[in-house]
C-alpha cells in the first residue's frame, strides 16, 4: 500500500499543454475517481505515475519516494486499461499469471498465486478457458486478475467498464468496491460516468482545462462546489444556472435580482464582491419545489416544457425576465403541472448556491 503524490507536474505534447502545475496528494488506501471531459488529461496522468510518461517537471512520488528516473517495472503499480488487452491464444490462468511468468517466478510460485487471485475474483471455474470464450464481464475480472497478481502498492484503472452494458457495469462498480475493501490497496480510477464517481469514489478530482478544478468528497463536490464546472458535471437533471445581480450581501445571506421584480436569495458569504456585480445563482432541481400562492416567498412562473421520466417528472418553467428555464424535479406519481400553466416555485435557501461572473462560488454560510 502507498501514498502517490504530483507534486508540481506539467506536461505538454508538443506545443500543446495537456497539464498545468498539477498537485494532487492520493492517500494510502484510498480509492480515488479522476473525472472530466474527453482530452482533459486523465489518462495521462495515470501515465505519467505509471512511468510510461514522462512529466516535463515536476514530481510523481509513490510511497514518499521519488520516482522520476524509476523504470514503471520497478514502480509497484499495476495498471487496467479500457480497452482489453488479453492474449487470445492463452488461458485465463496463463493471462493472469503472464506478469509473474515475465518476472522470472517460479511455476509453482504462479499457480498458486493465480489460484489465490482467481478464488478472490469468483472465476476459479473460468482458468482453462480462453478469452473468446469469456462474457464482457468475465474478461474485465481477467484483466483485473492480472493487475491483481503481482500485489502491486497501487492499482491505476483507466475506465475498465466502458464497453460493458449498464447492468453488467452496476455489477462490476460493486464487485470492485468490494475488491478494494479487502485488498485495502490505493486505487486511482479513471471514468467519463458521473455515476461511477459518486459511487465508487471516496474522493473525486475533477479536471478540466489543464487543471484540477477540485477535489473532495463526493457529497462535498455535489453540496459545495468550487465553481460552475463542478456544479453542472454532477446531478441529473443538470443545476439551474441563473444569471443574476447581487443587490446586497452580508456573511450569511446574499440577495439577488434575477430580472425585474424577481429577489431572490442564497444562504453564501458573498462580501468579496461588490453591489451590482452580475452573479450566477445555482439551484438544483430537486431542491425546487412546485408551492402553492398563498405560500410567502415563492417565484411565480409558466410551465415551458416537461419530460416525463418514468419515476420522475421534469417540469420546465419559464420564469418572467429570466432567460434560462428553471428545472424541477417532481415525483411522477404526485400531481404536476401542465404546459402553459401558471406555477409558484419555492426552495429554501440554505440549498442555493452563488458564483462570481468568472463562475468561482462564494463560501456557503455556516
Ligand atoms: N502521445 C501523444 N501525443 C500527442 N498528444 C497526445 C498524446 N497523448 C495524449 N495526447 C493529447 O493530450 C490530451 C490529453 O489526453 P488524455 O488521453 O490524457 O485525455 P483523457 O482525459 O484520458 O481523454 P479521454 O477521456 O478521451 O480518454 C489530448 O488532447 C490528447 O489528444
Ligand atoms: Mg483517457
Amino acid at each position: 500500500m502507498a501514498t502517490v503524490s504530483l507534486r508540481n507536474i506539467n506536461k505538454k505534447f508538443g506545443k500543446t499543454p495537456v497539464l498545468q502545475d498539477i498537485n494532487l496528494e492520493f492517500p494510502d488506501g484510498e480509492f480515488v475517481v479522476l473525472i472530466g471531459p474527453s482530452g482533459c488529461g486523465k489518462t495521462t496522468i495515470l501515465r505519467l505515475i505509471a512511468g510510461l510518461e514522462e512529466q516535463d517537471s515536476g514530481d510523481v512520488l509513490i510511497a514518499g519516494e521519488n520516482v522520476n528516473t524509476l523504470p514503471p517495472a520497478k514502480r509497484s503499480i499495476a495498471m487496467v486499461f479500457q480497452s482489453l488487452s488479453l492474449y487470445p491464444h492463452m488461458s485465463v490462468a496463463d493471462n493472469i499469471g503472464f506478469p509473474l511468468k515475465i518476472a522470472g517466478t517460479s511455476k509453482s510460485v504462479i499457480r498458486e498465486k493465480v489460484a489465490a487471485v482467481a478464488e478472490m475474483l469468483q472465476m476459479s471455474h473460468l482458468l482453462d478457458r480462453r478469452p473468446g470464450q469469456l462474457s464482457g464481464g468475465e474478461k474485465q475480472r481477467v484483466a483485473i486478475g492480472r493487475a491483481m497478481v503481482r500485489d502491486p502498492k497501487v492499482f491505476l484503472f483507466d475506465e475498465p467498464l466502458s464497453n460493458l452494458d449498464v447492468s453488467l457495469r452496476a455489477q462490476m462498480r460493486m464487485e470492485l468496491k468490494e475488491l478494494h475493501e479487502k485488498l485495502g490497496a490505493t486505487m486511482l480510477y479513471v471514468t467519463h460516468d458521473q455515476t461511477e464517481a459518486m459511487t465508487l469514489g471516496e474522493r473525486i478530482v475533477v479536471i478540466n482545462d489543464h487543471v484540477v478544478q477540485q477535489m473532495g468528497r463526493p457529497i462535498d463536490l455535489y453540496e459545495s462546489p468550487a465553481n460552475t464546472f463542478v456544479a453542472g458535471f454532477f446531478g441529473s437533471p443538470r443545476i439551474n444556472l441563473l444569471e443574476a445581480t447581487l443587490v446586497t450581501a452580508d456573511e450569511k445571506l446574499a440577495t439577488l435580482r434575477l430580472s425585474d421584480g424577481l429577489t431572490v436569495q442564497a444562504a453564501v458569504d458573498a462580501r468579496g464582491a461588490q453591489i451590482g456585480d452580475k452573479v450566477i445563482f445555482g439551484l438544483r432541481p430537486e431542491h425546487v419545489r412546485l408551492a402553492s400562492s398563498d405560500e410567502d416567498e415563492t417565484l411565480v412562473g409558466r410551465v415551458h416544457r416537461l419530460e416525463h421520466l418514468g419515476d420522475m417528472v421534469h417540469v420546465y418553467v419559464a420564469l418572467p425576465g429570466v432567460g434560462e428555464k428553471v428545472c424541477v424535479k417532481v415525483k411522477a406519481g404526485s400531481e404536476y403541472p401542465q404546459n402553459g400553466a401558471q406555477v409558484d416555485l419555492a426552495f429554501p435557501v440554505k440549498n442555493s448556491l452563488l458564483f462570481d461572473a468568472a463562475g468561482v462560488a462564494f463560501p456557503r454560510s455556516a
